[in-house]
């Protein structure tokens, strides 16, 4: 068993050690935080599920969040680009307070790039469509164009050859890597991704969790909420840890995973492990 004992997914990460520390070195140069949360709180009517959030990510840095069910890593992902509003605090986009509304909020939010657990495509439209609508109509693209540069996105995540295809013809894996070249069609300053293997079959993750990896190389800013924990060690620059609407934790992930610093931290690593050996007998 490897030394963090999460071996049920057979993960490879092809991130060695030192490519992460060259990418920490590259990009502790940028300054100002491509995301600022400051003080945040969310509340669903009496139920506070954010609570106090301060989070700054860097250009290039890769960040992952972890925690329990319910602990509002979703809700957290969602604030960014507004999907939900704050109820206090702050959160800036390259130094910028989030736009309110209107067209400028929906320029901000079109460069800060979502992938959900459930793909998000629409099922009528081709992959190529997909791919193309948003940056026709949003950045204005000519068709020739866009439909250029979904195709070198496509051969990127690898799924060049289903461009014609509607997304029900596409595996779970190929939706998921359609959705990330959408998202990457629109040349967005950082990518949020709730967990986007999620919903796959397990012979699926891999490739989704390859094309993430190769994306997090290419220096690409990643905000990523996954249960993936080898994929989460090997190619994040920092772990936070959730617990009930708070970061409890963050650290490098050899910190983190090594050390846990709470013992709600621990509980929950432990808990992983466990339902990873009762899953390989
Ligand atoms: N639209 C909503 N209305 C009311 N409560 C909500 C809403 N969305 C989320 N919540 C509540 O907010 C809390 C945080 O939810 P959130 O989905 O952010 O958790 P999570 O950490 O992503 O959990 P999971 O790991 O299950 O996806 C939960 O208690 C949830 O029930
Ligand atoms: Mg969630």
């Amino acid at each position: 068993m490897p030394a963090h004992g999460f071996t049920r997914r057979r993960i490879e990460c092809r991130v060695t050690r030192k490519d992460s520390a060259m990418n920490s070195e590259r990009k502790s140069g940028a300054d100002t935080p491509v995301i600022e949360l400051r003080k945040v709180n969310k509340y669903f009517g009496t139920h506070h599920v954010l609570k106090d959030v301060s989070l700054s990510v860097r250009q290039g840095e890769v960040v992952v969040i972890i925690g329990p069910s319910g602990s509002g890593k979703s809700t957290l992902c969602r604030t960014i680009n507004r999907l939900e509003t704050i109820s206090s605090g702050e959160i800036l986009i390259e130094g910028q307070p989030m736009p309110a509304e209107g067209k400028e909020l929906a320029q901000v939010r079109s460069r800060i790039g979502m992938v959900f657990q459930s793909f998000n495509l629409f099922l009528h439209r081709t992959i190529l469509d997909n791919v193309t609508m948003a940056p026709m109509d949003v950045l204005h693209m000519k068709r020739k164009a866009a439909e250029e540069e979904a195709m070198k996105l496509l051969r990127q995540v690898g799924i060049e050859d289903q461009a014609r295809k509607v997304p029900a013809q596409l595996s779970g894996g190929q939706q998921q890597r359609a959705a990330i070249a959408r998202a990457l069609a629109m040349h967005p300053k950082a990518i949020l991704f709730d967990e986007p293997t999620s919903a796959l079959d397990p012979e699926m993750i891999q490739e989704v969790l390859d094309v993430m990896t190769s994306l997090a190389k290419s220096g690409m800013t990643m905000v990523i909420v996954t249960h993936e924990m080898n994929f989460a060690r090997n190619v994040a620059d920092r772990i936070i840890f959730m617990n009930d609407g708070t970061i409890l934790e963050e650290g490098s992930p050899d910190e983190f995973f090594a050390h846990p610093k709470t013992e709600r931290a621990r509980e929950f690593l432990a808990s992983f492990r466990n339902e990873q050996r009762e899953s390989e007998l």
